[in-house]
């Protein structure tokens, strides 16, 4: 083997051995560096007659060229391999199952709200909100409970801070308070109508929402909710309430074969005033009357506290129980497993 054979193939063999770029780039330095094997052969060309320089360095260029060709191989098998490291660093395991990401629901008082506005809906009643912490004017004084009713030791109110002229604010224990904002509201829309004389368009409106009372056993939670309903106008009756709340009841549980009857009761805010049971004609509550609601005609003070003149405009108003109306129709007995966020009770509503 020639010298430069010889020089091209420990360069070979030094490239080889790097085992990193690194390795490699001193591995080069031995050959083609400015002290290189290589570079030293280049400058003796210089002392060589004419025709040997020739072809002497023809032959060290081939040389040249074939290191050259080694250490890019060599370049490029090392960043290939580092690339597979890399690679396999980061790989992912792809045979591991993956996280699932399970779809959740609507809680079942939630399913039962959609139902109740949907069903209203299709009647025609609009849907409004109000406040949790309520004025003690709205909740009592406006609906014809005055400070000192007897009517307010029916609920079991919860006090809380701020308030106007001595009487506290609350959390209100229905949504009957609801029913006044609303009207107001309302009435200051079509104040030129009604001052011109001319018919209002009704009020058609339920309410649903949260409701606090100090109250706390398998049938009463101290947050509960309720949905209130009022329809007034120039001639809405009793009679009014019975087709809506059957039609409604009927639609809720999915069953013609139920009834209702109005039991003579009680509120400040209706007069005469109902309570709403009803019993169904088949299944496990079959026979039975069970109370879901209040009702009533909407009393003028009302009626009057909502802007309008009584002598003229009338209606009813209901306010049922939603958790209660959730109970029936999923066969719920004990009221507390809405609030007490078991998965395994509320993802059998899904
Ligand atoms: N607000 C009453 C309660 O929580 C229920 C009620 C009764 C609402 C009669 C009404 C009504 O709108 O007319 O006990």
């Amino acid at each position: 083997m020639n010298q430069l054979d010889s020089i091209v193939d420990t360069a070979r063999t030094s490239f080889n051995e790097a085992v990193t770029p690194a390795d490699l780039e001193n591995a080069k330095a031995g050959f083609l560096g400015k002290a290189g094997r290589i570079t030293e052969l280049m400058k003796s060309l210089a002392r060589l007659p004419v025709d040997e320089k020739k072809l002497r360095g023809a032959a060290v260029n081939v040389a040249k060229q074939a290191i050259e060709a080694a250490l890019t191989a060599r370049r490029e098998a090392l960043a290939g391999a580092e690339l597979q490291v890399q690679l396999q660093a980061e790989a992912l395991d792809i045979s591991l199952p993956g996280r699932r990401r399970v779809a959740g629901g609507l809680h079942p008082v939630s399913l039962s709200t959609e139902r109740i506005e949907a069903i209203f809906g299709s009647m025609g009643f609009e849907v409004a909100q109000g406040p949790e912490i309520e004025a003690d004017w709205f909740n009592f004084t406006a609906l014809n409970t005055p400070e000192d009713h007897p009517a307010r030791s029916m609920h079991d109110t919860f006090y809380v801070e701020g308030g106007t002229s001595g009487a506290p604010n609350l959390l209100r224990t229905h949504t009957s308070p609801v029913q006044i904002r609303h009207a107001v509201q309302h009435v200051k829309k079509y104040r030129n109508l009604i001052d011109a004389g001319q018919a209002m368009p009704e009020i058609r409106v339920i309410v649903p929402g949260r409701c606090y009372r100090v109250d706390s056993d398998a049938t009463h939670s101290p947050m509960f909710h309720q949905v209130e309903g009022l329809w007034v106008g120039e001639n809405i009756s009793f009679k009014d309430l019975k087709v809506v709340y059957l039609d409604f009841i009927q639609a809720f549980f999915e069953t013609k074969d139920l009834d209702i009857r109005f039991r003579p009761s009680f509120f400040p805010f209706t007069e005469p005033s109902a309570e709403i049971d009803i019993m169904f004609g088949t299944g496990p509550l079959k026979g039975r009357w069970l109370e879901v609601s209040g009702s009533g005609q909407v009393h003028p003070n009302v009626i009057r506290n909502m802007g309008l003149d009584p002598e003229r405009y009338i209606g009813f108003a209901f306010g049922s129980g939603i958790d209660r109306l959730t109970m029936l129709r999923y066969g719920v007995d004990d009221l507390r497993l809405f609030f007490d966020g078991d998965i395994r009770f509320l993802s059998q509503f899904q």
